[in-house]
């Protein structure tokens, strides 16, 4: 029997833009609890919930002061506790998200580590002196600029993101003695797993030494690609496989996912297994040209490294971080279209499809004007780098401005121009939206999803195709097939269950179809 995380579907909540109870115009615990039903009725099995913990939000909520504790914009611990019991009363299991890499700088360890040139504390964080009157070696910053700031002192701290945000020092044991009371206290409180932010993090190389020059970003710009010496460092694992003994040590199937964002399958594939996490999110999937033959090898190689003892496969197209796939897919309805059929295609295949709040109504990246934006990503590249705010403005609810059911005060972030005609209630009331689409096909997959084989067996598709059969247990095969570029192809024989767009019997360029053989 597969466990429950293997296959889940799992709906990410970006607390701050979901939704909000009390009209300050930031989502907020109590929020997530009143809009549940939406998730449930989606089909997904599990929520995770971005981080909603104390904190300055210098990087909204990734910068955090206390792990124990829940911010006041956010609600209370005693809200924690009821949404854990509204979403389980339901059947819904609730990841939360762990941030090891670093704290923020108002964390009280940081305080005094950064007051005190003498604190034992230092030892905790990356302390280091300058070299000939800049920092101790040229790393950048993920968010731009140099990655090391100044204590009053002189000497200088590592963050590999804003400088709100000190890298810890993963070789001193008290760090991994208090992460471990952390990974208890959220186990104990009853969460059903966690996703660990920047998992391949956490250790640097222990010489800190400048990296190679030569190296060049590979697209997407993965961590590791330009600084080798700064992230997936050998040790890290260790940390999994010791977190890995206490989340299996609870009752339930706790789950950890690590977010490791590195370029290559085999990279990712070394954070997950028995002994290690169980899922880690598949971003060399994400960074793929939806092209046929360019999936085909990805999921392949995917599906050979991550559906192992222990662990499974995961797929995801967008998330808090990154262009919404209905933009990156070309935008309006043929980038929608395509997004419908990259979805559709994953959803038929073995593992977890991590779905981002607001895919399912088919969202598009928001184009913020330049007043608007927050993200530090943006403000540290002083405008140059466009941040990721588009992606995180608010879920509208409906169709009505200015708050779109998502608050009654000032959203934090603006809406955009979609906003009215893909809420949730305007694409509710229509059976043939995006909305409607994703719930079809969740529905279907959890109908099936007992019954066909984790094995999943090639067919032969023309140039631009691909299709994949997974064979049902009562009997006959789900045919999966994906036209990304190919002149239309026949529909295969059988039962057609689902199609992303409407079909002939031919597959049009930019569509998926469900066939029951
Ligand atoms: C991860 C998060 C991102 C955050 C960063 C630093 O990549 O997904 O939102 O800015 O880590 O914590």
């Amino acid at each position: 029997m597969p466990r429950w995380w293997q296959d889940a579907a799992v709906y990410q909540v970006y607390v701050r833009s979901f939704a909000d109870s009390d009209g300050d115009g930031v989502g907020d615990l109590p929020g997530v609890t009143a809009r549940l039903q939406h998730i449930a009725a989606l089909g997904a099995d599990a929520l995770w919930l971005t981080p909603f913990y104390r904190s300055p939000m210098a990087d909204h909520g990734y910068d955090v002061a206390d792990q124990c504790d829940v911010d006041p914009q956010f609600g209370t611990l005693a809200d924690v506790d009821a949404l854990l019991a509204a979403a389980h009363g339901i059947g819904l299991k609730v990841l939360v998200d762990l941030v090891p890499n670093h704290s923020s700088d108002e964390h009280p360890w940081f305080v005094e580590a950064l007051a005190d040139p003498t604190s034992p504390l230092r030892d905790r964080y990356l302390f280091r002196p300058g070299r000939g009157g800049g920092p101790p070696n040229a790393w950048q910053s993920v968010f731009g600029g140099p990655a090391w700031s100044q204590a009053p002192d002189g000497a200088w701290y590592l963050h590999l993101f804003d400088a709100k945000q000190p890298d810890f020092d993963w070789r001193h044991p008290a760090v991994h003695a208090e992460w471990e009371r952390i990974l208890r206290f959220w186990l104990d409180r009853g969460v059903d797993g966690f996703r660990i932010d920047v998992a391949h993090g956490l250790y640097k190389a222990a010489d800190l030494a400048d990296n190679p020059p030569d190296l060049e970003p590979d697209g997407v710009l993965f961590h590791a690609s330009t600084m080798p010496n700064a992230w997936d460092q050998p040790e890290v694992v260790d940390v999994y496989r010791r977190w890995r003994e206490i989340t299996d040590s609870y009752p339930g199937d706790r789950v950890m996912v690590g977010e490791v964002f590195l370029s290559t399958v085999p990279k990712v594939a070394r954070f997950v297994g028995r002994e290690r996490l169980h899922q880690a999110f598949n971003f060399p999937l994400l960074a793929a040209p939806l092209d046929a033959t360019a999936w085909q090898s990805v999921i392949a190689l995917s599906l050979e490294a991550f559906e192992v003892e222990g662990a499974s496969a995961t797929w995801v197209l967008s998330n808090h971080d990154v262009i919404r796939h209905a933009t990156r897919y070309g935008g309006g309805e043929p980038g929608r279209a395509r997004a419908r059929a990259a979805t559709l295609t994953l959803l038929g295949l073995p593992g977890s499809p991590y779905l981002y709040e607001g895919e399912e109504l088919g969202l598009e990246q928001d184009d913020l004007p330049a007043e608007a934006r927050q993200d530090p990503v943006w403000l540290r590249s002083g405008g140059r780098v466009p941040g990721r705010d588009g992606c995180r403005t608010p879920l509208p609810w409906t169709a009505e401005p200015p708050g779109h059911g998502f608050t009654k005060g000032t959203p934090w972030l603006p809406f955009g121009p979609q906003a009215a005609a893909r809420s949730v209630a305007a694409e509710d009331a229509d059976p043939g939206s995006h909305l409607w689409f994703y719930r079809t096909a969740l529905a279907l997959r959890r109908e099936l999803r007992a019954h066909l084989a984790r094995e999943v067996r090639w067919l032969d598709a023309p140039p631009g195709a691909l299709c994949f059969a997974r064979t049902d247990s009562r009997g006959g095969e789900l045919r999966v097939l994906l036209n990304t570029s190919a002149p239309a192809v026949p529909v295969p024989a059988g039962e057609l269950l689902l199609a992303s767009s409407p079909v002939t019997d031919l597959v049009p360029p930019g569509t998926a179809v469900w066939v029951k053989v």
